[in-house]
């Protein structure tokens, strides 16, 4: 029996459909992040591995694999696994692309709702007892309509959260290695520099995949171009903004909001970020429905089941 190792609790649907495939499951079930020396221990027989994006696997953990023909991660991002090499020890590496888009497009847009209007702000207060009633200056906000609304990354997650933002009254512009004309035609929108989209985005939202060209690549200079008047949304990675450069700006008001679901050094986030008004903190749920984590574990087990029976993987990262 081929033995599928996974290395935290993962919704029903991925685990039945292995069940019913008649693979053998060996699940991490403490509902924290696998330690690294049972990751390591569990990996080892396994003939495939399920895997989380808190999950590194770098040298030593492909090393020791010793029958593992696939990592199906079961996250869209796959920059927790040294793809190259992966690639060099012939094991398959496959994400799920497409299943959380509309997920993590929606809570984009909740985040440019919280920070344009001072949700987290606005409860805090609330909560803290201090609505005194309805004034005419309290908690004054931006309205979205006839916003430039600035893409970075015009892929899957791009798009759906530009059409979002169209619904608003935005006016898209984006930043893309490529043009994507589907996206322009769809959005009448432009494609410009980084520098330009910096410069003129009333927000400014990243949806871009991290590796070594993405690394900081909003860094102080970028974020010194942004308007006062402006927010800047992260749902992909934290690693793409550099974070104290943000926390500088964010500390000078040199911009009016940041909303994050992601940072540089997760599960920690910098203390600083935790004192500022101007900032929605979310703790990585981009893709937290019930629906998108329930497919998420589906096509990862399906990635599994049919790599395992000698067929094709279904959304693999390299050909
Ligand atoms: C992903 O899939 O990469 C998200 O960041 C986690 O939901």
């Amino acid at each position: 029996m081929k033995k599928v190792f996974i290395t935290r609790i993962i919704p029903e649907p991925g685990l039945n459909y292995l069940r019913q495939k008649g693979f053998k499951i060996e699940l991490y079930s403490e509902d924290r992040t696998i330690p690294r020396k049972q990751l390591l221990a569990g990996i080892k027989d396994a003939d495939a591995v399920i895997s989380l994006l808190t999950d590194k696997f770098d040298r030593e953990a492909i090393d020791k694999m010793n029958n593992c023909q696939i990592i199906a991660n079961h996250a869209v991002g796959f920059n927790n696994i040294d793809i190259d090499y992966a690639k060099e020890k012939k094991i398959i590496v496959t994400n799920t692309p497409e299943v959380l888009t509309e997920s993590t497009a929606d809570l984009t847009m909740a985040l440019v709702l919280s920070c344009a209007r001072r949700l987290t702000e606005a409860e805090k207060f609330l909560r803290g007892g201090k609505f005194e009633g309805w004034k005419p200056m309290l908690l004054l906000g931006i309205e979205l309509k006839d916003k430039v609304f600035g893409i970075v990354g015009a892929g899957r997650i791009g798009f759906e959260t530009a059409k979002r933002a169209k619904a608003f009254g935005c006016r898209i512009i984006y930043f893309d290695n490529e043009k994507k004309a589907n996206f322009e035609k769809e959005f009448s929108a432009r494609r410009v520099s980084l520098n330009s989209l910096m410069l003129s985005s009333d927000i400014v939202s990243v949806h871009l995949p991290l590796n070594k060209k993405t690394h900081h690549l909003i860094n102080r200079d970028k974020l010194k171009l942004m308007k006062k008047s402006s927010i800047i949304i992260n749902t992909a990675r934290g690693e793409i903004i550099d974070e104290k450069a943000l926390i500088s700006v964010l500390e000078k008001k040199q911009i009016f909001a940041a909303g994050l679901d992601v940072f540089e050094k997760e599960p920690n986030v910098n203390k600083k970020l935790l004192k500022l008004e101007n900032v929605v903190l979310l703790p990585h749920i981009g893709s937290a429905t019930i629906e998108a984590r329930n497919r998420m574990s589906l096509l990862a087990a399906k990635n599994v089941a049919a790599v395992l029976s000698g067929n094709k993987p279904l959304t693999p990262v390299y050909n």
